[in-house]
């Protein structure tokens, strides 16, 4: 068996171990501390955000962010469908209920024409939904002016799920960080990560402050333990936030390695009819976190499917396209605006291996094996 190329692996800068035995050294293994307050502070600035807390986990994130809000059971939160389930089990947490929009095809993200159309209808019907989560898939920024202005006019509140788009730029800025709260993942697939971990971003000093408190088990100001909230242990580890310190000062390597995997793919498939790649939308650089492509059947003549299961005999990993929320058991039931081309990029789309420590001979072999797929 040849050896396994995986989708998206870690990739140690250099500096993380030296961190972590600063940390080990300094004997703070422990949930807050100096290298838990220097990651917040070196994230900020890398997304030009004010303020940010590291937690756990980008779900743990944006559960904090909805319980910032004061999202209440059965109210409604407006969701891309095109995402990771992540994006949307928060919801439920607080007993709130998603709606779903449709992807455009710029950018494969929510389309401001259908969260339009969602907003009309709720403004119509009298109760507009609490927040729109906004998720920037696959390294690249949603239109976020297009749905900012709609939240704007409709005075619902914008949180964007940032977590596969740290690195990427939108008209200048990082996505994640216009909305009243932006969240991030450093979970181990991601293009830097602390094996698992996450940050809750705003401009709003006041909100970070709360996600810390929240996350710290809610302990009121006092010699003893007092509670007066509900609270959660959901802080990220000093000895994980010195893996981010150190991975945060390679970010922009690693964008550019995976932009470059994304070329090679680009080149090495210039002549194969029938398959194109995920559109980089002239709005913003999309870090290729994940090179994306969408096979059409037949031109190609081999469908996603087939083309994922030649790669799997190879040991290859490559994963089909995220399968929309409201084509989710779980979430049977709930309302979507479109839907047909989050559908069509789910029957089509295939994610290829896309770390930065891919080898040129590893992407010779993947390269090989969907040529190979073409009839
Ligand atoms: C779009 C999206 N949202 C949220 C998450 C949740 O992040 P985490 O795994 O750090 O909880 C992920 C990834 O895991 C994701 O891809």
């Amino acid at each position: 068996m040849k050896d396994r190329i995986y989708l998206s692996t870690p990739h140690m800068g250099g500096d993380e171990l030296k961190l972590v035995q600063e940390t080990f050294a300094s004997n703070w293994i422990a949930p807050l501390g100096p290298q838990v307050d220097a990651f917040e502070k070196e994230f900020a600035a890398s997304v030009g955000s004010p303020h940010a807390a590291a937690l756990s986990s980008g779900t743990a994130a944006l559960h904090l962010a909805l319980r910032l809000i004061g999202l209440k059971a059965g109210e409604e939160v407006l969701c891309s469908t095109l995402t990771f389930s992540a994006s949307v089990n928060p919801i439920f947490y607080e007993g709130g209920t998603p709606g779903f929009i449709d992807s455009e095809r710029t950018s494969w993200n929510m389309d401001p024409s259908r969260l339009a159309e969602a907003l009309e209808d709720r403004a119509r019907k009298g109760r507009l939904p609490r927040a729109v989560i906004l998720v920037h898939l696959y390294g690249q920024s949603a239109d976020i002016d297009a749905v900012a202005a709609l939240c704007e006019r409709y005075g619902v509140t914008l949180i964007e799920d940032a977590a596969e788009a740290l690195g990427a730029s939108y008209k200048g800025i990082s996505p994640g960080t216009r909305g009243r709260m932006g969240i991030f993942s450093f979970n181990g697939n991601k293009i830097i990560t602390t094996s698992g971990g996450g940050m809750l971003v705003s401009a709003d000093a006041s909100l970070v402050d709360k996600a810390r408190f929240m996350a710290t088990q809610a302990r009121d100001p006092a010699p003893h333990y007092q509670h007066s909230e509900i609270g959660y242990n959901y802080r990220l580890s000093n000895v994980l936030a010195a893996i981010g310190r150190g991975q945060l000062r390679v970010l922009s390597e690693r964008v550019d390695a995976r932009r470059a995997v994304c070329a090679f793919y680009k080149k090495a498939f210039v002549d194969l009819p029938g398959l194109e790649f995920m559109p980089e939308a002239a709005w913003g650089r999309c870090t290729r976190w994940l090179t994306c492509v969408l096979f059409d059947p037949k031109k190609f003549g081999a469908d996603r499917e087939a083309v994922r299961v030649a790669l799997a005999a190879e040991n290859i990993e490559a994963r089909p396209i995220w399968k929309p929320m409201h084509r989710q058991p779980v979430f049977a039931g709930c309302d979507c605006f479109g839907g047909d081309v989050a559908d069509d990029l789910f029957a089509r789309g295939l994610c290829l291996p896309s770390g930065s420590s891919l080898t040129p001979e590893q992407l010779e072999r993947v390269a090989a094996v969907v040529r190979g797929c073409h009839a």
